[in-house]
């Protein structure tokens, strides 16, 4: 029973869009209006305001970290075992992609499923991070760093901890991740996705 406690709390905490709340701050239009659409750090950077993007990406990314972290240092006391872990840290993901504040229209998840794994294993976070980073750097398309970095970072939990239940969860996270950027996916073939720092986008 405590578990389904900390597990709904997570997906309410991942239900915040990080996206809609900063743009309001900082009097931006709705991220869901322009560009791609997305409620995420990539789309507000294409308002041009680079504070709401790191304001996005920040809180999007606390939030998958604060609700791993709560189940991690709280849990146990309350009987929450690796499998309640692992349910949580999909729950705020699963919060994130489809908010109950929201309609149940999210973002993709790439900053929140970041958070989640800083909140597993600050090395598990960092490499993964590291991915990004380097794809990023490379090509300059924030879709394809996520694609990429979310293919690796099931295999870096497995090197670091083996096959357990949260592995399942980091897994279906790279799915669920993958699945939301089919149609980043097909402008990426298409040649038609959008650099980071450009601001437009290709069609939703
Ligand atoms: O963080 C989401 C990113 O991978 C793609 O965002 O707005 O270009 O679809 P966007």
């Amino acid at each position: 029973m405590n578990t389904v406690l900390f597990v709904i709390a997570a997906y309410l905490i991942g239900s915040i869009s990080f996206a809609v709340v900063a743009s309001r701050l900082f009097g931006l239009s709705d991220p869901r209006t322009y560009g791609s659409g997305n409620p995420g750090a990539t789309n507000v950077l294409r308002s041009g305001n680079k504070k709401a993007a790191i304001a996005t990406l920040i809180g999007d990314a606390a939030k998958g970290w604060f609700a791993v972290w709560l189940a991690i240092r709280y849990g146990e006391q309350f009987g929450v075992d690796d499998t309640g872990i692992a349910l949580v840290a999909l729950a705020v993901f699963i919060g994130h992609l489809w908010p109950v504040f929201f309609r149940f229209v999210g973002g993709k998840g790439v900053a929140t499923a970041l958070g989640v794994l800083i909140g597993l294993n600050v090395w598990l976070g960092l490499a993964t991070l590291a991915t990004w980073l380097i794809v990023a750097y490379a090509f300059r398309y924030s879709s394809l760093a996520a694609l990429i970095a979310s293919v690796f970072a099931p295999f870096y939990y497995g090197l670091l901890f083996g096959a357990d239940e949260i592995l399942f969860a980091v897994a279906a996270m790279s799915a669920l991740l993958l699945y939301r950027h089919s149609k980043n996916i097909s402008n990426l073939l298409a040649g038609k996705e959008s650099r980071i720092g450009s601001k437009s986008a290709a069609a939703k």
